[in-house]
Order: C-alpha cells, then structure tokens, then sequence
C-alpha cells in the first residue's frame, strides 16, 4: 500500500520545499520507492535536486493540463529509489486555465493522474506552492495524509485556522485525508521565541508532533523538530539532498528521525486521527 503526502502551509518560506525534498530522499535511502511531486510553479523541489529548466521535456503542468500523463514526466534523480515530476514557471497559468474551461472535477485532476502510478511507489510526496489554491487543493485531494511545516517564529500559527477549514473542506471530497502531524521547522535551540512556538505547539497539540523515535538526541526532544542548519540551507544551491550533501549534518539527521516516524507508522495520529482537519 502506498502513501501519498501533501507539504502544505499557505504561509511562504516555512519550509515546505525542504521537508518534501530531504523527506523524500530519506525515505529513498531507506530503499522505500518514492516520487516527489514538485506541484509549485516555482520549482524549488525540482532545482534542489539538481534539475535545471532545459534538462527537462515535459513537467507536472503538462500533465495537469492534460497532455501528459504522470508517468511521462517523471525523470530519475542520483537516489537509484527516488523519482521526481518536475515543475516548470509555466504551471503558475494553470490555475485560470482551469477557471476558464467547464471541468465538472477541477480538484480531483492530480488524484486521477496519481492512480495508475500509485503501486510503483511506497511513498508518494507533493511539495505545494505556498496559497491555498486550485493546485494545493489538488494535492490534498490526491493525497492521503497532510504534513504541515510550522516555522518557529513569530506569526508561526497564523493562517493555520484557515489551512485546517480547507483540510475539512476537501474531506468532503477526499474523506481519508487526515493531518499526518506538524513539523516544527527552523528550530533555533539557544533563541527564546524559537522555543517559546515549539513549546506552545508541545502544549496545544501533542498529538500532532511527531516522537522522536532516535531519542532525545542531539536534533530532537520527545517530538521531532527540524533544526536551522546551514548545511540544509546550502544544500539546494548544490543540486542536492542534504543526506547527499553533507550525511552526517543535524539537519540530515533530523530528517531522517522523520522518516523514521513515517515508516514507523506510530505517530499517534495514525492510530488516533489528528484533532483538526
Ligand atoms: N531547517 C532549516 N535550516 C536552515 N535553512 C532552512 C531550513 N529549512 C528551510 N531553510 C531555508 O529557508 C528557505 C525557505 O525554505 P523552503 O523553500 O523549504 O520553504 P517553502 O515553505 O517551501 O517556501 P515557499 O512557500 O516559497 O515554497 C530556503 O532558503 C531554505 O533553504
Ligand atoms: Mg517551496
């Protein structure tokens, strides 16, 4: 059975595009068959792993428009388990595209496109661009589960309310979509807002937190948070994942403890169903 997740917060520069990227890639090195998604028109995910607009044919608009279809676009990246539907600028005209035809089922058209590649894969990973538009209701209504990247600074929970309404809205299209958990991203120990979000998302929502399944060690407490690490943040000017760039930084380590959780399947919340959404 695979997986399909959606990397969703309408809030830009949370860490979206980096979670979707070296999530993947671990899931990748721990030889589970993965396809990244990239479904924003910016194309950070595509770029992160080294792909630059000419070195590539088609992308994920051509096949929401309808000309290709996902297999067509889906190219080989270094990871020998990792796969990737690329981005293109061009994908930002899709969203009037859509409005200005009469297509009865507009949200489901990434879901459709999934379905006949859903069993070459384990996992199946959606970057968002950062709205709350047709394009990232397409990737909830495709997806199984949501994870929602939440920067540890200030402003950190706002525009959640209104991600969670939109969770509920597409449940009445897609009814198994449920919140994978929060990932609380850019965690800066030794700064006190930065502990002041993540305590409070500790206290409202502990059920939404991923367990650090390594332990309390040097990139996690009992839940999983992402640390601000420079060698993440160097890393797509390289082409690369981080596990590919530099394996033995925290940030590697923290994103493989979330591939930890994933694979695990204990997350509370995959047995309890997630509070919200
Ligand atoms: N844990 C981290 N440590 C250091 N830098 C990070 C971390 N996570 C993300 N960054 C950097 O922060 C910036 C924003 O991250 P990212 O592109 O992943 O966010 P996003 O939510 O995908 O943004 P957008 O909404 O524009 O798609 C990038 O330059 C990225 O390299
Ligand atoms: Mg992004």
């Amino acid at each position: 059975m695979s997986e399909v997740i959606a990397i969703a917060n309408q809030k830009g520069g949370v860490g979206k595009t980096t979670t979707a990227v070296n999530l993947g890639a671990s899931l990748a090195v721990s030889e589970k068959r993965t396809l990244i998604i990239d479904a924003d028109p910016q194309a950070n995910a595509t770029s992160h792993y080294g792909f630059r607009r000419n070195s590539y044919e088609f992308n994920i608009y051509d096949v929401l428009r309808g000309t290709k279809d996902l297999r067509d676009v889906v190219l080989k990246t270094a990871l020998p388990n990792l796969e990737l539907a690329p981005s293109n600028i061009g994908l930002v005209g899709l969203e009037k595209e859509l409005y200005s035809k009469d297509y009865a089922q507009k949200e489901m058209i990434l879901r459709e496109k999934i379905k006949p590649l859903r069993d070459n894969y384990d996992y199946i990973i959606i970057d968002t661009p950062p709205t709350l538009g047709l394009i990232t209701i397409n990737a909830l209504c495709a997806a199984d589960s949501v994870i929602i990247p939440i920067q540890c600074e200030y402003f950190a929970m706002e525009g959640l309310a209104q991600l969670f309404t939109t969770v509920k809205m597409v449940k009445n299209k897609n009814p198994s979509l449920r919140v994978r958990g929060f990932l609380p991203t850019m965690f800066t120990p030794n700064n006190n807002l930065s502990k002041q979000v993540f305590s409070e998302l500790k206290e409202h929502y502990p059920s939404e937190l991923f367990p650090n399944l390594a332990g309390e060690d040097e990139c996690g407490d009992e839940y999983i948070y992402i640390p601000r690490n420079v060698k993440l943040a160097e890393s797509p000017s390289f082409g690369k994942p981080v596990i590919l760039y530099d394996v033995k930084s925290v940030g590697s380590a923290a994103y493989q403890n979330l591939a930890g959780a994933i694979l695990s399947g204990n997350n509370p919340i995959a047995t309890r169903g997630a509070k919200v959404g």
